[in-house]
């Protein structure tokens, strides 16, 4: 018999994409029985709002999960690895927004306008991963192209906000911006370099070859999302002074000829886009306005003469809620509704 109400356990409740799991639960009035709030001894003692109430963030131990019917965990891969097989054993399914098990090839990587049926392989080990943020932006607007007239080859390059990388960098970029305005010194910790006014190409740690791994991760993912393995895509993420969202740059080459016109109605009618793409009235996709929204917006739609059957897209996502928490939440609807 179907459950009426979930408990739910947000594993980094206190940060940045654990507070939005919080918001996006309540504003999608996800049916949730307990919402249990887990982070680490850091945090132990501070209370967090839902639905009106006040909850106790607890400190994640190994007997958190009793009881527990979903987890969405945001609390970096290290405890993923150890604690989501924990959760699963107590008896939840496991949304996990970390690197953690996405490559796995038993665990479902998952974003619902672009492969819904993939989570029925939840059952293979209790967890579905959550892809990296600039992957899902790029795979919400590719599917429906890829569908209309197969993606030969895509060239990516990301302008990545500093909220991808959590609460304490937006801080540092803060810190940055107001320290060098009053000409003191400026802290340093998250980003390798000043990040105030600054773009840095560089996200996560450099593997072989010369990239990094978030490009590595643009790259493996979109493949698997996409079911699409030999699908030829190089990326290049770039971190940028922005509080919240990432954008896009997307070359795209498909087998068959679409116009500029046709992406256009074609993106127009897929789940989860937005077209904002009209150049005389200054209106194309900006981090600024995507921010708390849930839709990926797409503009700067054009065709690319300098290769056969070339496009250009400018994509744009609020990264912590479409990126992260929505994505999560939206695969946790699905759950609930098809499958637990
Ligand atoms: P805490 O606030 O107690 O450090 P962000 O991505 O914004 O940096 O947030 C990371 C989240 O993951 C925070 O909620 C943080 O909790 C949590 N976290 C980090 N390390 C651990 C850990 N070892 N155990 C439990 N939660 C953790």
């Amino acid at each position: 018999m179907k459950k009426e109400k979930y408990n739910v356990a947000v594993v980094g409740a206190t940060g940045a994409v654990g507070e939005q799991m919080r918001e996006v639960l309540e504003e999608r009035e996800f049916p949730v029985g307990e919402l249990r709030l887990l982070a680490s001894e850091r945090s132990a003692g501070q209370f967090l709002p839902f639905r009106g109430k006040e909850i106790r963030v607890d400190i994640l131990t190994e007997d958190s999960f009793t009881g527990i019917d979903i987890g969405l965990f945001s609390a970096g891969g290290n405890v993923s690895a150890k604690f989501a097989p924990i959760a699963v054993h107590a008896g939840a399914v496991v949304v996990d927004n970390t690197a953690c098990f996405r490559m796995d090839a038993d665990v479902p990587l998952v974003v619902p306008e672009v492969n819904p049926k993939e989570i029925a392989n939840y059952k293979n080990r209790g967890i579905i991963a959550n892809p990296n943020c600039s992957t899902i932006q790029m795979v919400v607007a590719l599917k429906p192209i890829h569908d209309a007239a197969r993606i030969k080859r895509v060239v990516v390059s990301t302008y990545q906000s500093v909220s991808g990388a959590g609460r304490k960098a937006m801080e540092e970029l803060s810190q940055q911006v107001t320290a060098l305005y009053n000409g003191r010194e400026i802290e340093m910790e998250k980003f390798p370099h000043q990040i105030a006014f600054n773009c840095i190409p560089h996200i996560d740690a450099f593997v072989d070859g010369g990239y990094t791994k978030e490009e590595l991760k643009m790259i493996k993912e979109a493949r698997k999302i996409l079911n699409e393995p030999a699908l030829r895509i190089t990326a290049t993420t770039v971190r940028v002074p922005v509080f919240c969202s990432h954008s896009e740059s997307v070359n795209v080459e498909t087998e068959k000829k679409l116009t500029a016109a046709d992406v256009k109605a074609i993106l127009r009618e897929a789940p989860g886009v937005i077209v904002a793409d009209d150049p005389e009235n200054n209106v194309y996709p900006m981090a600024i306005e995507a921010t708390g929204k849930d839709a990926t917006y797409v503009g700067r739609i054009r065709e690319d003469d300098s290769v056969t059957n070339g496009l250009n897209l400018w994509v744009v996502a609020d990264n912590l809620r479409k990126g992260a928490a929505l994505n999560a939440v939206q695969i946790a609807e699905i759950l609930i509704r098809d499958y637990i």
